[in-house]
């Protein structure tokens, strides 16, 4: 089962754990459970990827030193950004409304869509055994680090979330 909890400055002996719905409407980040076995044919994964457009596949693995640091480096895109893992473990860091981080703990079969707009960052448990796969809207695809608040997709994605966007669960494809 996919945990979430609240990544607090202060030192708290008991993380705060978020349910998958406080989640999505603090952020609009969503999640969904995949077969990894099949997920080339799965109709829930091809529906996410037809709706945003994003069929170009993009594996994650044999991450180096660069690709480490890009991925922890603050940053957001402007389109949504889905991502399954499929070996090993990590951990999405994700702003909610407040600004605070959400820590999302990911293992094979999880998969997040982060919003476009929405700050982000990874960390992989063991960069030998992590796999994952991305499906974004093109080659080009750009990370745009903190801060970048003034761009349109950021906006519109913070314009979303204090208008109730996500208020109401995902409704299921
Ligand atoms: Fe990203």
């Amino acid at each position: 089962m996919v945990r979430a909890w609240l990544l607090s400055e202060e030192k708290t002996l008991v993380p705060k754990f978020i349910t998958l719905e406080e989640l999505y409407k603090t952020s609009g980040v969503e999640y969904y459970q995949i077969d990894i076995t099949r997920y080339q044919d799965d109709p829930l994964l091809k529906n996410l990827m037809d709706q945003r457009d994003n069929h170009h596949v993009n594996p994650i693995k044999d991450l180096d030193d660069q690709d480490l640091l890009a991925h922890i480096t603050e940053h957001f895109h402007e389109h949504d950004e889905p991502r399954l893992v499929l070996a090993g473990c990590g951990y999405f860091d994700v702003r909610d409304k407040y600004d605070e981080w959400i820590r999302i703990e990911l293992i094979p079969g999880d998969l997040l869509v982060i919003p476009g707009g929405c700050y982000h960052r990874f960390i992989v448990e063991n960069k030998d055994t992590f796999q994952g796969v991305r499906f974004l809207k093109d080659y080009g695809y750009r990370a745009f680090p903190r801060p970048s608040d003034e761009m349109n997709c950021r906006k519109d994605y913070m314009r979303r979330l204090y208008n109730g966007a996500y208020d109401d669960p995902i409704k299921s494809e």
